[in-house]
């Protein structure tokens, strides 16, 4: 079999591809589900207003979902971020994506562990706010990669310090 060309490797297999717009999806409506039902939804409770059952079970989720999304950002790292770092394609808002989902995971952490709540509390609006954002990004990161690669010029980047690249050698198949 010919050697995928260095410019392929960046793009993401089928269920790679699934993964990641799954797990995010997931990720996003239940961010939002949990927002709305927090501060616009109450139902009556035994003691007065309660929380809605539905608001706890939207957390559960997005938390299970931030799980596997840092396994499905882990199998973006060595081909998809590595190989397109490499060649400077879609850098700014790839660059933008890590500093998203960096902040997203941190805030995210904080919001399991901090102690103080007026920590709490700042993770809290800086989560949600990246996290909306980040919807919008991703969109505009698909979109702009797609285009430069169908646009001329960009696929015929070289790898930049691919030695297999530069040599024209034929790069290791995963089997
Ligand atoms: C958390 C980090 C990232 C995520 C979740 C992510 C996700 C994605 C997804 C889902 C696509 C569309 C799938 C496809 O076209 O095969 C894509 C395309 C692309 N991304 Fe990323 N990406 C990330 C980081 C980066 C970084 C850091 C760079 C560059 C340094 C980058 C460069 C590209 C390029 C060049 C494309 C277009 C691929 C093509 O169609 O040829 N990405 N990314
Ligand atoms: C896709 C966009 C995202 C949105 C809109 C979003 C939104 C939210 C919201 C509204 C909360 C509840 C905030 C609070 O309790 O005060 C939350 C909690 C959390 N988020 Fe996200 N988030 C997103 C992505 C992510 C990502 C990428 C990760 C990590 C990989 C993550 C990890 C967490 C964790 C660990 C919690 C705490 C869960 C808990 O308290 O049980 N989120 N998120």
């Amino acid at each position: 079999m010919p050697p995928e060309p260095a410019a392929e490797v960046i793009r993401l297999g089928r269920s790679q591809q699934g993964w990641v717009y799954v797990t995010f999806a997931v990720l996003a409506m239940t961010g939002l589900a949990w927002l709305l039902l927090h501060h616009f939804i109450s139902v009556p409770g035994e003691f007065g207003v309660a929380r809605h059952p539905v608001e706890i079970w939207s957390l559960r989720l997005h938390g299970a979902a931030a799980i596997v999304f840092l396994v499905v950002i882990g199998t973006l790292l060595p081909l998809h971020v590595r190989r397109a770092w490499r060649m400077r394609r879609n850098l700014a808002t790839g660059i933008a994506m890590l500093a998203a989902n960096a902040t997203l995971v941190a805030t995210g952490y904080a919001l399991y562990y901090a102690g103080s709540e007026s920590l709490r509390s700042w993770s809290s609006v800086i989560h949600w706010g990246v996290g909306l954002g980040a919807v919008a990004l991703m969109t505009t990161h698909i979109v702009v990669g797609r285009a430069r690669r169908s646009g001329a010029g960009e696929a015929a980047k070289p790898d930049r310090r691919s030695f297999a690249a530069r040599e024209s050698l034929p790069v290791r198949q995963a089997k």
